[in-house]
């Protein structure tokens, strides 16, 4: 059975999503960032800290052949995964990729009460930071199967929608 994979950039709700819709399907769940934490012993700011964006990336790419090699699984990824060629084929050919996608200002709602979490988006002007990144991206994201706006939806509402499409 394929995997289900959401892409999408930061605060779309892909870690949300992807566990409740893993319930629902009765089907593993894989959050790749937890994987690239759990295996590294330090959080992404850490290893932002440590290592480097470069760094963070290597893992990230160990972290999704491995899971490319699941089966049947719902997978979250990281905001920056698409934007590596070869993670993107890894992935197409492991399942279907569903982008999650939001409004910049729902983004920026939603990512900046745990800003510090995320090491990209630290400075002194996230909300620019979210837009040029936006901008830059969108053509990595449009690789997608599928995409799915999240903004103003209650997460079960973004799994009915997922598991419509899905059909
Ligand atoms: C990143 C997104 C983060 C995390 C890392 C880099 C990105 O994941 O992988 O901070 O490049 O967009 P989330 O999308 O789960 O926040």
């Amino acid at each position: 059975m394929d995997n289900i994979i959401l892409v999408g950039f930061m605060g779309t709700g892909k870690s949300a999503a992807g566990r409740l819709l893993a319930k629902r399907l009765k089907r593993p769940f894989i959050d790749l960032d937890e994987r690239i934490e759990r295996k590294a012993g330090q959080s992404i700011p850490a290893i932002f800290e440590k290592s480097g964006e470069a760094g963070f990336r290597r893992m990230e790419s160990e972290a999704v052949r491995e899971a490319a090699g699941l089966k049947g699984h719902v997978i979250a990824t990281g905001g920056g995964v698409m934007l590596d060629e070869a993670n993107v084929a890894a992935l197409k050919r492991s399942g279907t990729l569903i982008c999650l996608t939001a409004r910049p200002d729902v983004i920026i709602s939603r990512t900046s009460a745990g800003i510090a979490a995320r090491p990209l988006l630290v400075g002194s002007d996230p909300e620019t930071k979210v837009r040029e990144l936006l901008k830059l991206r969108e053509p990595f994201y449009a690789k997608a199967d599928m995409t799915l706006d999240t903004s103003d939806k209650p997460v079960e509402r973004v799994v009915d929608e997922i598991m419509r499409k899905l059909k």
